[in-house]
C-alpha cells in the first residue's frame, strides 16, 4: 500500500528550515521560521524559564496522568495572561493542547462539532499552517482581505466588504497582535468596528494569540480580544507559549471556548473529548513552567523584564531596518517596516528575487518575502539591506 502513498505537501516554513539546516556557507542568515534570537544569533533558554525549571526539578513528586485538559494552574494562569478580567472564570473552557498549533486544530474541531455549516475565515495572507489545519479537520476555510501591499497596512475597505459575505454562524479567525505574516495590527478602532459587525451579523469571533508581548505589550496586546470576550457572547481562542516564553519545542498552548455559563461544563467535556482522540493528555512540562512563573512574583517579573527586551530588540531591528534600506535604495518604499508589529513584515520582492537573496547572499526568508525581524542583529540588519539594494538593483 506504501506505493498509492501520495507525496505530502510538506509547509513551506518547514521547508525552508531543511533548507537552511543543509546550507553549508558560513555567513547564512536565517530570516525564516518565526524564532527570536538575540544579538548574538542565538535563541536562549529564558532566566525565568530557567528558575522555573529548576523549581520543578526540585519540588516535582509525581508525572502520572492529569486530566484531559492538563494542569489547572496553567489554564488559570494563562485565562489571567490572556483575558485578564474580561470573563468570570465561570465563562471560560479551557484545554492544554500541544502548542498554539494544536489548539488551532482543536478548535476548528470545536466549530465542526457545534455548526458543521460554519465556514471559518482566515486572512488573504495568513500563518501558512491556518488553512491546512482548518481542512484537516474537514472545515472550509473562506478568506478576506487584509493587507494593502502597496502600502504595508491595513486594506480596511476590503476587509470590511469581504467579511459581510460571511454567513451567520461563521467564524472570524482574527490574530490577536503581531499578524503573521504581515506585521500590521488592527487598530482600536477597527478592533471596535469588528466587534460592531460580529454582533449585528451574529458572527463568531476565533483569536489565535501567538506572539503576545512582542507587539506593544503584555496588555495592550490582548486588548482586542478582551474588548471582544466583554462583548460578545462567545469567543474562540487559541494561544502559545513557544514565542513569548521561548518554549518553542516543549509544545505550550491552550484551546479556550468563552460562552454562556450554563454550557461551560459541556464545552469542557468536549474540548477534553478532542483531546483524547488526538493526543489524550497535553504535554505537561512546558505549562508547568509557565504556570511556576506567572505564579512567582520574582520569576514572573525576570520573565517580563526579558520579554520586554526582546520586543524592545525587535522594534530596533525594525527601525535600523527601514533606515538602512533609506539609504541603500534610496527611498522610503521600506519605511513600513518600521510601522509594523511583531516578528514579521512582508518585504514586496517577487519570487526570483526571493531566490536570488538565498541562492546568492545565503539569506532565508519564506516565498511570499516573509522576513523574521526578530532573527536580525546590528551586524546583519546592514547586510540584508545591502543585499536586497542589489536585487533590486538587477529589476
Ligand atoms: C512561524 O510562523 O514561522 C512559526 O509560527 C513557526 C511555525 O510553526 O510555523
Amino acid at each position: 500500500m506504501f506505493e498509492t502513498l501520495p507525496e505530502p505537501k510538506i509547509d513551506g516554513i518547514i521547508a525552508l528550515m531543511q533548507a537552511f539546516a543543509e546550507d553549508a556557507r558560513v555567513g547564512k542568515l536565517d530570516l525564516g521560521v518565526g524564532v527570536y534570537r538575540d544579538a548574538a544569533g542565538r535563541t536562549p533558554v529564558m532566566a525565568a524559564v530557567k528558575a522555573a525549571e529548576a523549581r520543578i526539578t526540585e519540588t516535582q513528586e509525581s508525572k502520572t496522568y492529569l486530566s484531559l485538559a492538563g494542569d489547572a494552574a496553567f489554564l488559570e494562569a494563562m485565562s489571567g495572561l490572556l483575558l485578564g478580567d474580561a470573563a468570570a472564570p465561570a465563562r471560560i473552557a479551557a484545554v492544554g493542547t500541544p502548542g498554539g498549533t494544536a489548539a488551532v486544530r482543536q478548535i476548528a474541531e470545536l466549530v465542526g462539532q457545534a455548526n458543521p455549516q460554519a465556514r471559518i475565515w482566515v486572512s488573504a495572507q495568513t500563518w501558512p499552517n491556518h488553512g491546512p489545519l482548518i481542512a484537516a479537520v474537514g472545515r472550509e476555510a473562506r478568506s478576506y482581505r487584509y493587507l494593502d501591499a502597496a502600502t504595508g497596512t491595513l486594506d480596511r475597505a476590503g476587509m470590511f466588504a469581504d467579511l459581510e459575505q460571511m454567513d451567520a454562524g461563521d467564524v472570524l479567525l482574527l490574530h490577536g497582535c503581531c499578524h503573521n505574516p504581515t506585521g500590521v495590527d488592527l487598530s482600536a478602532e477597527d478592533w471596535e468596528e469588528i466587534a460592531r459587525l460580529l454582533e449585528r451579523r451574529g458572527l463568531i469571533p476565533f483569536v489565535d494569540m501567538a506572539y503576545q508581548g512582542f507587539g506593544a505589550g503584555l496588555d495592550d496586546d490582548a486588548a482586542g480580544l478582551r474588548m471582544l470576550t466583554r462583548r460578545l457572547p462567545e469567543v474562540l481562542i487559541a494561544a502559545s507559549c513557544s514565542k513569548n516564553f521561548g518554549l518553542y519545542r516543549e509544545r505550550v498552548g491552550i484551546a479556550m471556548a468563552v460562552g454562556p455559563e450554563d454550557l461551560r461544563a459541556r464545552l469542557a467535556a468536549t474540548l477534553g473529548v478532542l483531546n483524547r482522540r488526538v493526543f489524550a493528555f497535553p504535554p505537561d512540562h512546558g505549562g508547568r513552567v509557565v504556570s511556576t512563573i506567572l505564579g512567582d512574583a520574582e520569576m514572573r517579573h525576570q520573565w517580563q523584564a526579558e520579554l520586554g527586551q526582546m520586543r524592545e530588540r525587535v522594534v530596533e531591528n525594525r527601525l535600523g531596518l527601514a533606515e538602512a534600506l533609506r539609504s541603500e535604495v534610496q527611498s522610503g518604499r521600506f519605511d513600513f517596516v518600521a510601522a509594523q508589529q511583531g516578528m514579521f513584515s512582508i518585504l514586496p520582492l517577487r519570487s526570483d528575487q526571493v531566490d536570488a537573496l538565498r541562492e546568492a547572499h545565503g539569506i532565508y526568508m519564506l516565498w511570499d518575502g516573509r522576513t523574521n525581524m526578530a532573527g536580525l542583529n546590528a551586524q546583519t540588519v546592514p547586510v540584508l539591506a545591502r543585499a536586497l539594494a542589489e536585487v533590486l538593483r538587477k529589476g
